[in-house]
Order: structure tokens, then sequence, then C-alpha cells
């Protein structure tokens, strides 16, 4: 079905590495089979996004972009639950079709398959940088504006920090964690991880926070406190002696598991070690991050499961969506701070998402 679409629509359009982005008028694509047309109503801006700009495996020239907000304009013919006017989240991992394995993060990283860096240089090339986006049916998730918006006080542009929770969230449900069970977030003061606890939280888990700084470590808690009062949050410090930090965290019970979002700076630190050795016997394990050196001989001795998890699955977003039309995340303005640029302050947006990686911090492009 189609909407009225302007011929030409603004657009982030990348060519040139070193210079950045540009403005541009570009054509409005139109929607064919499988597709559709998105009017954008936010789309985030990642920590990093500079070094996507200047070194991440994409083709150029590309319109940017990362996960967004938006309303649907038109459809391709087989569309059978999306139309036009239905307010969806634009997921950024694209998977082939025939082809599931093969996924791309989407104006971000080209994958690691040929047939992913096909798809995203013959097929899907362009992002959500732009007032128009043509995006896969299947990666509009419908969101029901009255309750997010009017009920629990969600501005459209905070609602774009969902795609910071979703990524802990596809690692959590990946290892299967229940109400009730202890959690070991490791690192706990980051962008993602931060995230991590909050939806370990909201999921009914109780979290062991863990990280070196214990300002940052007390900042979290109470801000996790404030905006989610029944929260079971206690923190551990990390001092980069493993066995003393394995005691630390056992002090606390065995924990049932450990969800990992090292970063590549960190890769190094024995935390991830010391969290394992504080599992439970059959304690599972989500790495999500960039943890190196693992081997502890606990993970035999206590049948510890590890699991690799890149994303999450369509199912988890649908999951989510739930869950955060439930009422489980903090509401209104304590959801997430959010700095909104226009696309003409491309430069200062990148910077300040860069300077804005933490708790509840979300940057975006309102086209
Ligand atoms: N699997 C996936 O699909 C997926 C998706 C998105 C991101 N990721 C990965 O997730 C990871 C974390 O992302 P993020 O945004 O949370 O990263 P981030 O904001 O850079 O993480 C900072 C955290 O790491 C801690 N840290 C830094 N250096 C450390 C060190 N040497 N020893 C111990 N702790 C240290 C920081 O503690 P201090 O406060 O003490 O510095 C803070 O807690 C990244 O590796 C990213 O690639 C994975």
């Amino acid at each position: 079905m189609e909407h009225s679409l302007p011929s030409h629509h603004r657009a982030l359009v990348l060519d040139d590495r070193r210079s950045g982005f540009e403005l541009k008028t570009i054509p409005t694509p139109s929607p064919d089979p499988g597709s559709a047309v998105v009017q954008i109503s936010a789309a985030g801006i990642l920590p990093y996004h500079h070094q996507v700009l200047r070194h991440y495996p994409i083709p150029t020239p590309l319109v940017g972009g990362f996960s967004a907000i938006g309303r649907v304009v038109a459809t391709g013919p087989d569309a059978v639950a999306l139309q036009p006017g239905t307010f969806v989240y634009v997921d950024c991992v694209i998977r082939a079709r025939d082809d599931p394995d093969s996924l791309f993060l989407s104006a971000i990283i080209e994958g690691f398959t040929d047939g992913s860096k096909k798809l995203m240089r013959d097929v899907w090339r362009n992002g959500t940088f732009a007032e128009y986006s043509k995006v896969p049916l299947e990666n509009c998730i419908p969101l029901n504006e009255a309750r997010l918006n009017t009920e629990l006080g969600y501005s459209i542009p905070s609602l774009m920090y969902m795609a910071f929770l979703m990524v802990p969230y596809g690692g959590l449900r990946d290892i299967n964690v229940q109400p009730g069970e202890t959690i070991i977030v490791c690192p706990a003061t980051g962008g993602y991880s931060s995230a991590g606890v909050l939806v370990a939280v909201a999921m009914g888990a109780r979290v062991i926070a863990m990280a070196r700084n214990t300002e940052k470590l007390a900042l979290l808690v109470e801000h996790v406190k404030r905006v989610l009062p029944n929260a079971s949050i206690a923190t551990a410090q990390i001092t980069g002696d493993e066995a003393k930090d394995a005691t630390t965290l056992r002090e606390f019970g065995p924990a049932d598991a450990v969800l990992d979002l090292t970063p590549h700076a960190a890769s190094s630190s024995s935390h991830t070690r010391s969290a394992i050795k504080a599992l439970r016997r059959g304690g599972r394990v989500s790495l999500m991050g960039s943890t190196e050196g693992i081997g502890a001989p606990e993970i035999m001795m206590n049948d510890i499961t590890l699991k690799g998890k890149m994303m999450y699955d369509r199912l988890d977003i649908l999951s989510f969506v739930k869950m955060l039309e439930c009422g489980l995340f903090p509401q209104g303005e304590n959801f997430a701070k959010t700095a909104v640029f226009s696309l003409e302050q491309w430069k200062e947006g990148l910077d300040a998402a860069e300077n804005r990686s933490g708790i509840g911090q979300c940057t975006v492009f309102v086209p």
C-alpha cells in the first residue's frame, strides 16, 4: 500500500570517510515486496559512531544509521499487518531471508559472511539518518503509541534507549534468566552493561553489579533504586585480584548466572573469571563482550554453561516490547536522559553520543 511520499528527502550520506557525513537531498525510495518505507521520528547515535564512519567495514556511499523510531508511510504488497500510520521500532539487525545466519547491522557493519556483505551492498545499503528509510518488513516492530507516549510518558526520542536495553536482554534471555535468580553483571557501569543491570532488575532478578570504580557503582545503585525502587541490587568492586574478587562475590551466596559485557579495553581483566568462580553448580554465562582468557577449572567442575550472544533475535524484541508496554521499566523522563540533534548538527550529535555513554543516556537525531 502506498501513501503519498515526497519525491526527495534529506539524509546524511557518507561518501568520503575522512570528511564524514554530508547532508544531501536524495530520491525517496518506493516500497517493493518485503519492504516498508518509514518516516523517521528519531534515530539513535552510537557512542562509537565516529569510529563507524572512519573505520568500520561498510560500503560507500551510504546513508548512515542505527535503530530508529518512526511511522510506516508505505508498504510493499506483501505487508499484512503493517500499514501507513503504524508506529514502529526499526531494528538495525538485518538478516538474509534465505539464510538468517547472514546478518549485518544496518549502516554500521557489513557482517562476516559473503551473503551479509552482498545483502548490505546490493539491497539494504542505506540506514535511518534520514527523513525516510526503506527497511525490511520484519525489522518494523509495532509499538503501542498511546500506551508508551500517553500512559507511560515516554517521549519518542527517549524510546531509542530501547536499543541499548535490548542488547543485554538478548543475552539474559539466551541463558534463560528467571525471576528471583542472582545475576552478576560485569562490568556494570558501561553503556550497554548498565543497561544490562536495569534489564536484569526488570526481569525480576537480583543483581550483583561489578566494576572497578566504587563511586560509579554507588551512582548506578542510586539511579536504579530511584527509578525502580523495589530493585534488588548489590555491588562488588573489581580489584584485579582474581581470587579476592571471587571471594567477595561468593559472600552474596552462589550466583545463578553472569552477564559479561566486557569492553575491548578490559579484555585481559580477570573479573569474568572471578564471576565464573562465584557461580553455583550448573550456572550460566552470557558472553556478549570482548573478555579473553576465560579458562577456569570451575567451568568443568561446576557444569557451567558458557554462551556467546550477538545482539538478540526478533522474538526477543517482541518480548522486550511487551515488558516495556507492561510498565516494567523506568517510566516517563526516568527512562533515559536524551539529547536531541538535527541532521544539520551531525558532528555535534556524534560528539555528544561519544561523551554520553552511561546509564540511562541516549543521543538521537530527529530528522
Ligand atoms: N554482543 C553484542 O551483540 C554486543 C552489542 C553491543 C555491544 N557489545 C559489546 O559490549 C561491550 C561493552 O559495551 P559498553 O557500551 O558497556 O562499553 P563501555 O561503556 O566502554 O564499558 C565501560 C565499562 O568497562 C569498564 N572497564 C573499562 N576498562 C576496564 C578495565 N581495564 N578493567 C575493568 N573494567 C574496565 C568500565 O569501568 P570503569 O568505570 O571503571 O572504567 C565500565 O564499567 C563492548 O565490548 C561491546 O563491543 C556487544
